[in-house]
């Protein structure tokens, strides 16, 4: 179906599209809205450019799309503790997502997307890599989706957040989700495992997960189902998290780079 007050421009075959026409920082109009859903079903990851939002337009926007979710794992702005900064510079050890993640699948309804605005780039590197996990699915062979078919694998947040939090004494969430999953809107099957936070497949040998999950993620990082964005200044990123990996490239220390992110509540994979 056209797209009749967005335009809408698809990066690759699979996944990726940026977007024009559209001023986020105002509230979107019903058509607008259908657009844009429509376009993050069909392209699981959209983007914009020279967008003014403030934190509150930033949280309207998410809540176009859902009820916000407060993250599990790290901690909000004071003010606005649905916004969670992504930020890094000279004096950073670590920086969010740097591995091929999902986000917070360890929750037990993890969130359905997030919106990530980006203020301050370093004057090269710091792209986001996004990947499709329907392409993952879809190419599969017949064999292994059907030896999928019904596995659940476990997603435990703890070993991520206690690896950078070691001081902190608290307990991060932990889920079982299936490994295939249905996207509610599209009804199309996706992967539905990542190497930050699936620890192992429920019910099988610690050697036979390993094997399937490290099979899994050669399988699901393969260049065709990617997308990478070049981020400017006032770039926002909008990923559908049942669909997606995303990765950070880090590859732009001792500069700066912060954003600020707005997740989306998502419900129970099945
Ligand atoms: C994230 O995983 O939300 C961070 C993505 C990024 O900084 O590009």
């Amino acid at each position: 179906m056209a797209y009749d007050v967005l335009d809408v421009r698809p990066m690759t075959r699979r996944i990726g599209a940026e977007i024009f026409g559209v001023d986020l920082g105002k509230p979107l109009s019903n058509r607008q809205f259908e657009e844009i859903h429509r376009a993050l079903t069909q392209h699981q990851v959209i983007f914009f450019r020279d967008q003014q939002m403030d934190h509150d337009a930033h949280k309207d926007l998410g809540r176009k799309f859902g009820n916000l979710a407060i993250h599990s794992g790290v901690p909000g702005l004071p003010e606005h503790p649905e916004i969670v900064a992504i930020h890094a510079d000279a004096n950073s050890k670590f920086v969010a997502g740097e591995n091929w993640h999902s986000d917070l699948t360890c929750d037990p309804e993890p969130p359905l997307g997030s919106i990530l605005y980006m203020k301050v780039l370093p004057d090269d590197g710091g792209d986001t890599c996004f990947a499709s996990m329907y392409a993952a699915y879809e190419t599969l062979s017949d064999r292994m989706k059907a030896y999928l078919e019904g596995l659940s694998a476990v997603h435990d947040a703890n070993p991520v957040y206690k690896a950078i939090f070691p001081d902190l004494d608290r307990k991060y969430n932990c889920s079982t989700h299936p490994i295939v999953r249905t996207h509610p809107v599209s009804g199309r099957k996706s992967l539905f495992v990542n190497p930050s936070y699936t620890t192992h497949v429920a019910g099988v040998s610690k050697a036979e997960s390993n094997a399937i999950l490290s099979y899994l993620y050669q399988h699901a990082s393969n260049p065709d189902f990617q997308v990478r964005f070049r981020w400017k200044k006032n770039s926002v990123a909008f990923w559908d998290n049942r669909c997606t990996w995303h990765q950070a490239i880090w590859d732009y220390f001792p500069d700066t780079r912060t954003g600020y992110r707005v997740t989306v509540a998502g419900d129970r994979p099945f």
